[in-house]
Order: C-alpha cells, then structure tokens, then sequence
C-alpha cells in the first residue's frame, strides 16, 4: 500500500525531529497567540482555559495520532487516505472533502491577519506605533484594518510567499526554518510575559486568566473551547492526514504528538500570559475580539527598554509561525487537488492562490467596505471565522473518530501506531477506548451543547 502515494513521489520528512518541527510549524501559528487571546477573552477567562487543556490532551491528542496514522499508513492526502483506507466504502471520501474544504474557508480568513502581521512588521520597522497612547494605537489599527490597499497588499504578499515555499516543496525550507526559529519565538514570548506581568494593575490580567468562574461557561463557550482547541492542533481536518504522509515508518507517533500538543500549549497559555495583564493595566476590554493582540501588544512593547527592537523581532517570528501554518494549509488543499484533477505541483498552487486571492479579499474587504454585509449578525470575517473553527472543526473531528472508533479494524490500527508491533505502546488501549466511546460522545455533547445554547 502506498507506493505511489505523496510520501514517496515528494520525498517525506527526514527525521523524526523534522516531522515534529513540520507538524509544530502547523500547529504554532496566529491560532495561539492571535486567536486564543480573543477567544478566552470573549468566553470569561479561567474556566475556558480549563477545558481548553483538557480537550488538547483527552481528545487532541488521540485524533492527531489518528490522522497522522491515516496518512502514513495510506500515503495519500486527506481524500486519498479514505479512498485507499476504505475502498468498498466511497463515502468516507466525504470526510476527507469536508476537512479540505474547511481548511480552504480557514485560510480565507486566516490570510488577512498574516497580513496584518506582516504590516505590523513594517510598521515596527518604521517605528510608527512607537510613543503613541493606548487609544492612539487602537485608532491606527482600525485605520489600517478598514483600508483597502494597504491590508490587501500585505495579504496578497503573504499569499504569494505561501506558494512559493509549497511550490518549492515543503521539506527542506520550512523543516530548517522551523527548528531554530520556534525556540526563539518560545524566549521572545517568555520576556514579553515578565513584562507584562510587571506592568502595574497587571494581577487582574492573571486572575482573569487563571482563575475559573464556571459560572460563566456557556454551551457556546464549551463548543469555543473545543473548536479552539482543534483549530490550534490543525486537526480535524485532514491537514495532519497529509502530513503523516510524510512521516517516517519508524517515527514514534504517539510521542510526535504529545510533544507537539504539549509546545502548542505552551505557546498559548504564555501568550495568555503577555496579553492579558496587559489588557487590565491598559485599561482595554478582553472580549474586544479579533483586533485585541493587535492594539493590546504594542503597547506592551512601548512600555519596555529597546521596546521598538523586541517589537521588530516579536512580529517577524510570529509572521514566521503564521508562514508554517499558511504552508500546511496551501499544502493540504494542494495535495488533493493535485491527485484528484491529476494535475502538477505548481499549477495546483498557481491555480488555489488564485481562489485564495478572491476569498482571501473578500474577508479584508469585510473590515471596510464590506463592513455593512452581515452574515448572521457577524462580518464576513467573523462568519468564517465561527463556522469553521467553531462548527465546521468538530464537524470533521466527528468523521475522522468515527471512521477510526467504529470503521477502520482495530488491528490495522494498532499495527500502525505501535509501528508493526515494534513500540510497546501500553496506552493503545486508552487511545481506542477514547477514539472508540468517549471522544464520539464528548464531541456530540458539546456539539449539541454548543448548538443549541445549554447554559446560556
Ligand atoms: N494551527 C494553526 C494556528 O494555530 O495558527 C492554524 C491552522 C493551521 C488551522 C492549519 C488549520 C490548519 F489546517
């Protein structure tokens, strides 16, 4: 099986450590220190961040296993996986179809905060937010946010940028670059969360963050929660399934993944850390959503020595992160389309750019001119937003649980994730009593908690 699947005709990950890099690269992004500021912010603080960790470990960490175990054992992409895993039964293949299209509407949206970033860099270069009050520096983000050409330029370049390391294939650029620049985006964070601490009124910031109120989870907070958690890990998709296609035989892939969950984590709750006694010592609102890293950090950076430095580091590495998540998606989508319409490497890319580049605009659009179309009360931006990392997400976490739970057979599943039966892998009965039971009935519960508002 698999001889003329991706891992092969592309040449997979070199090394174990190059795999984890490659899937951290995935999984670190925007999602940690952009979204998941704004989103325990917007669902009450402590007892969101509770059950944000409990989902990475109890049900991120067995479906991330699972699909890096779908896509090594097939050597396909997200489709392909179900196609060769479960060839009497084509309608798996949906499964797979819905996690591509979930991560083409996640990178619509996702593209114009790597574009904002790249301004921030610009900006920070510039030293244009340096000197400027809490206020001013709120105002200059919604004056570049709602622009036409500034936002769509830096989008645009970002897109491109994308598509020529996917063009150039994955491997070599982006397993290197992910190495030695993650551990210096990890210290960066690290000083960022002393200072932020420092800073006075900053223990409001930390008792938000750390202290759970249960009484403010709602339904929709847990499915936030849940949605978050996934979106972070980039599973739930079928990102992970093309990836493990490239992943070594011999890789340990339980160990891959409890490391990579475990540095996701970390990055999240550190940029928790940096943002929120901020919030309070600036006097800002936590549930002011999507622009809240961006107007809450500079301020950070003007209160430090060599602030202006440490921004110009801060924004180039988390451009970085956002780049290593770009790829995987690009690369995802790229990989399908390439085995299903039989086509190249680089027209595959020139031509999904190409949509991207139409969606993509269209979210940007959503902050200015398009601010009066709304979509079930939200912006364009906000929609998307919600419907994939909130809706869409569990969604195709539900297929991919119930594909290995209650389709795939038990022994091809652990003949894949104890490699042959080499690993001793004492926790495989764990990991199949979670993909079996808990995780379908956890996944649904929330879903229907979520959906129809219990709680609130
Ligand atoms: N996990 C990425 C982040 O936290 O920024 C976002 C992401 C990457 C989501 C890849 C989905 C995906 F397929």
């Amino acid at each position: 099986m698999g001889e003329n699947g991706l891992g092969k005709n592309q040449g997979g990950f070199t090394s174990s450590f190059g795999a984890i890099a490659a899937a951290a690269g995935s999984a670190i992004g925007l999602g940690n220190i952009w979204r998941f500021p704004y989103t325990v912010g917007q669902n009450g603080g402590g007892a969101f961040l509770l059950l944000y960790i409990a989902f990475v470990f109890l049900l991120g960490v067995p479906i991330m296993m699972s699909e890096l175990a779908l896509g090594r054992r097939s050597r396909q992409d997200a489709v392909g996986a179900f196609h060769v895993l479960a060839p009497r039964h084509r309608s798996w293949m949906f499964v797979g179809f819905w996690g591509v299209l979930t991560t083409f509407l996640i990178y619509s949206f996702y593209s114009v905060v790597t574009g904002w970033t790249l301004d921030y860099v610009v900006l920070s270069c510039q030293g244009g937010l340096a000197d400027k009050s809490p206020a001013e520096v709120s105002q200059a983000f919604t004056d570049f946010s709602t622009g036409t050409f500034w936002p769509i330029l830096y989008q645009v370049i970002f897109l491109v940028l994308t598509a020529l390391v996917v063009m150039l294939g994955v491997q070599k650029g982006i397993e290197k670059t992910s190495k030695i620049l993650m551990p210096v985006l990890f210290v960066l964070m690290l000083l960022l969360c002393v200072r932020s601490v420092t800073l006075p009124g900053a223990g409001e910031g930390l008792d938000f963050l750390f202290r759970p109120d249960f009484s403010k989870l709602t339904g929709t907070a847990v499915l936030s929660a849940l949605g978050q958690a996934m979106f972070s890990l980039s599973i739930g998709l079928g990102v992970l399934i093309t990836y493990g296609a490239y992943v070594r035989k011999e890789d340990n892939l339980f160990k891959t993944s409890v490391i990579i969950a475990s540095a996701d984590t970390l990055i999240a709750i550190l940029s928790g850390i940096a943002i929120f006694p901020a919030v309070f010592a600036f006097g800002m609102s936590p549930a002011s959503g999507p622009s809240l890293v961006y107007e809450v950090l500079p301020n950070v950076f003007n209160s430090m020595a060599g602030g202006q430095i440490f921004a110009i580091i801060f924004f180039v590495l988390l451009s970085i992160a956002a780049l290593t998540s770009t790829i995987s998606m690009l690369e995802a989508v790229v990989a399908y389309v390439m085995k299903r319409f039989h086509m190249r490497r680089v027209p595959a890319v020139i031509c999904i750019t190409g949509l991207l580049l139409v969606t993509g605009i269209v979210c940007t659009l959503s902050f200015g001119p398009l601010s009066n179309v709304k979509i079930l009360g939200q912006s364009i931006f906000g929609f998307l937003d919600m419907l994939t990392a909130t809706y869409m997400l569990p969604l195709g976490a539900i297929g991919i649980v119930a594909f290995m739970g209650w389709y795939y057979a038990k022994s091809e599943a652990r003949d894949e994730l104890t490699n042959g039966g080499l690993l001793k892998a004492r926790y495989f009965s764990v990991y199949y009593f979670i993909m079996k039971y808990l995780a379908p009935v956890a996944l649904l519960a929330v879903l229907i908690a979520g959906i129809f508002g219990f709680g609130g």
